[in-house]
């Protein structure tokens, strides 16, 4: 447990809808009087976004999986040094979209590197920093496939949003497995739920999990 901030993580599969409900929670812990650093990974840091920019943008080079491996665990570094550690110092809700999870679910379950490996790279870069709590976005793959194409109509698809279904289908079962008898997590499920319903769920999930956020105190009457 962070001594005196709060380390919230939002995972899930490519077009599972976290980015909305992140934004949504900074918006509800925001004005309960909570101090709030919304950021992602990778990224969160110019630098670390620069990383960002590097992995996800599709170029004619392939990327080398252990080249993957590395970056997402440079810009985790960058990211937890430079920003999410001096937020929890203060006493911030850090609402962090993906972690070292991500890198579990996509490296490991889906590209197939072993766990043990990734674990050990990413507890060099950050120390043992862990979440103190979890929300795993959980969606059908078929679902998620159809939100992310919605959106690459615009941008295009990104490195790794571009890999086949039987990689994301992994990734979805990978996350499952991490979160199964893991009292960290709370899974979220997405099938057939509107955003408000999802948000409604989530703010009294933050209520009950964590009591010692003096900002959540008394403010039952804000959760529609
Ligand atoms: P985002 O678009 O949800 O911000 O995530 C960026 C992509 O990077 C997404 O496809 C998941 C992937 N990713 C990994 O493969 N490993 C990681 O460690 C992280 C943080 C993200």
């Amino acid at each position: 447990m962070n001594d005196k901030g709060f380390f919230l993580t939002l995972e899930g599969p490519d077009g599972c809808g976290k980015s909305t409900q992140a934004r949504l929670l900074g918006e509800y812990l925001d004005e309960a009087g909570c101090q709030v650093l919304l950021t992602r990974e990778p990224g969160g840091t110019p630098l670390a976004e620069e990383i960002r920019r590097v992995i996800l943008t599709p170029s004619r080079e392939s990327l080398d999986p252990m080249t993957e491996i590395l970056l997402y665990v440079a810009a985790r570094a960058q990211h937890v040094k430079g920003l999410i550690l001096p937020a929890l110092a203060s006493g911030k809700v850090v609402i962090c979209e993906r972690f070292i999870d991500s890198s579990l679910a996509y490296q490991g379950y889906g590209l197939g590197w072993d766990l043990e490996l990734i674990e050990n790279l990413n507890r060099m870069a950050v120390g043992d920093l862990s979440p103190d709590l979890t929300l795993l976005f959980d969606q059908d793959t078929e679902e998620c496939r159809k939100r992310v194409q919605g959106r690459a109509q615009n941008k295009g698809a990104d490195r790794i949003e571009a890999r086949d279904p039987a990689f994301h289908q992994k990734v979805r079962e990978g996350f499952l497995k991490l979160a199964f008898n893991n009292p960290r997590f709370k899974v979220i499920s997405g099938a057939g739920r509107d955003i408000e319903s999802i948000q409604r769920e989530l703010r009294s999930v933050l209520k009950t999990r964590i009591p010692k956020l003096a900002c959540l105190n008394g403010t039952d009457s804000n959760i529609p």
